[in-house]
């Protein structure tokens, strides 16, 4: 059964080897990662490659989204990030731009229809970006799936849209400067701490930063994606399209996490030593971040409604 049932093309079933495969890593890995974010890269070339018409890459690009997120589940990962639509993709052409929307549109409504399996899985969907510049309709739905899953903490699956991590760290900045307007927070208490904690991937239920940021296609960039909440992640650059990316990339990748997942926890954990030594925390302060990264979740709610 599969975790999101968003179309018949991407019922995906095991073989046996596969399902071997997954348990071996599922249960014999010492450090398993939480929380993956993709740049899912290549999805045009692959059409090409295929002589397919772009529009297919694109619709076999987000059925490959629903595979991964179900082998992630299967595996035991918890959070995927995923770059659906760039602020530097408003540069394409019109006529590509409506066909991303449409098929993020269609996955959404079918997502909709799956709404009673999400509930039974409990599933969290998060939109996520710039999302005043997503058509009405979109929005709409995307405030609905929010609203309908937010209280679930088994799958995260965070989708960015209309994103950039400069357009993010504008938006908290913009975010701080209301919260002292409106008395929430002072100004000494704006501090790197505060700066990661209002971070969207943070305000999820986990909390947990990306352990690897993914890239297919085989381009050595960032493109501006989560790169504050990837500074300590393992980076993988893996060169496959993300039509073609397969389940054995992904075990592939795990492996490669658990061989140097030991030096990176450490990093991470000399961090938050380092970021914990410097803070004076008292209750009032404790009290005014906490009542302020509420009403920051609530307000990314509310200007995804019309
Ligand atoms: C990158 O390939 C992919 C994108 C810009 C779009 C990905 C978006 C989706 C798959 C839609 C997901 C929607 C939902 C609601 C989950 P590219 O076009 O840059 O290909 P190229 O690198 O070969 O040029």
């Amino acid at each position: 059964m599969s975790l999101i049932t968003v179309n018949n093309s991407s019922n995906f079933h095991y073989t046996w080897l596969q399902r071997c495969a997954g348990n071996i890593i599922r249960y014999g890995c010492t450090t398993r990662p939480k929380h993956i974010a993709i740049v899912m890269d290549g999805n045009r070339r692959f059409a090409r490659e295929h002589n397919f018409e772009r529009s297919r890459g694109h619709t076999l690009g987000a059925d490959k989204l629903f595979d991964v997120c179900q082998w992630c589940y299967d595996l035991g990962i918890n959070e995927l990030s995923v770059y659906a639509f760039s602020l530097e993709n408003l540069k394409r052409s019109q006529d590509e731009i409506d066909t991303l929307m449409s098929i993020a549109r269609l996955k959404l409504s079918e997502i909709e229809k799956s709404l009673e399996k999400i509930h039974e899985q409990q599933i969290c969907i998060r939109i996520i970006g710039n999302l005043d510049l997503l058509p009405d309709d979109i929005r709409q739905s995307s405030y609905y799936l929010m609203n309908e899953t937010d209280q679930y903490k088994n799958f995260i699956l965070n989708v960015c849209f209309y994103y950039t991590s400069r357009n993010e760290i504008t938006n908290i900045i913009k975010d701080l400067i209301k919260g002292y307007q409106k008395d929430l927070i002072n100004i000494s208490d704006i501090d790197d701490d505060l700066i990661m904690q209002s971070l969207i991937v943070s305000t999820s239920h986990t909390g947990h930063l990306p352990d690897i940021f993914l890239r297919t296609s085989g381009e050595l960039r960032l493109s501006d994606f989560m790169l504050l909440q990837c500074r300590f992640s393992m980076w993988i650059f893996a060169d496959v399209y993300w039509p073609a990316f397969n389940i054995w990339h992904l075990y592939w990748i795990i492996l490669q996490y658990e061989m140097k997942s030991k030096t990176l926890i450490n990093i991470q954990n000399q961090c938050k030593d380092i970021l914990k030594e410097n803070q004076i925390m008292n209750e009032e302060k404790t009290q005014r971040i906490k009542t302020y990264l509420d009403w920051l979740e609530q307000q990314r709610t509310e200007r995804l409604k019309l």
